[in-house]
């Protein structure tokens, strides 16, 4: 909503750019096919306790001091429209708040989705920390993101069948 997992997005991007070739899309951009892909890597903030929906948006939105990064759906809503896969790797990330470390993660919601689609989930949803709702992101957490994407990677490269 307001750029913090937008930032959290580029660094693994970084990350994942190193080895493999990069395509990013903002959720309510983002192909409802996302087709043949060595690995789908899928983030959002974690709203009261997971996935966002529309009231915890509009919440947000209401919150917000500029133009907000995604003004319609969320990956809750971009993951249910997906279909089962027979192959496929995919990992999960979040924005959650540093302080208090309270329960649930929209990313472990979104890789539990996704894993049940037929994706290979290549690492544990990862939340990446943020220090307020509106950011900034905590200390270290961008460097952190792009060695996670390095690391998502390298796990593509070593389970491929080719
Ligand atoms: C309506 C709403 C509910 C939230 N609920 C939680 C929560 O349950 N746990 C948490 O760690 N952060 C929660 N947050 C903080 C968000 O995680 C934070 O706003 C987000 O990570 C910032 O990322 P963004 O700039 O990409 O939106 C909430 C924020 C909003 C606006």
């Amino acid at each position: 909503m307001y750029g913090n997992t937008l930032q959290i997005a580029e660094a693994i991007a970084e990350g994942l750019s190193r080895t493999m070739d990069v395509e990013m899309f903002e959720v309510g951009l983002a192909p409802s096919d996302p087709g043949d892909l060595d690995l789908l890597a899928v983030g959002g903030p974690t709203h009261q306790f997971g996935l966002s929906r529309k009231s915890s948006r509009e919440q947000a939105a209401d919150d917000a001091d500029g133009p907000l990064i995604s003004a319609g759906i969320g990956i809750r809503e971009w993951i249910g429209g997906l279909g089962k896969v027979k192959s496929g790797a995919a990992v999960a990330f979040d924005t959650s708040i540093r302080k208090p470390n309270l329960p649930g993660s929209a990313a472990r919601g979104a890789a539990k989705r996704l894993k049940r689609l037929g994706y290979r989930m290549l690492l544990p949803g990862e939340p990446f920390l943020v220090e307020g709702a509106t950011g900034p992101i905590t200390d270290g957490e961008l460097e952190r993101a792009r060695k996670w994407g390095e690391q998502a990677a390298a796990g593509v490269a070593s389970t491929s069948t080719g």
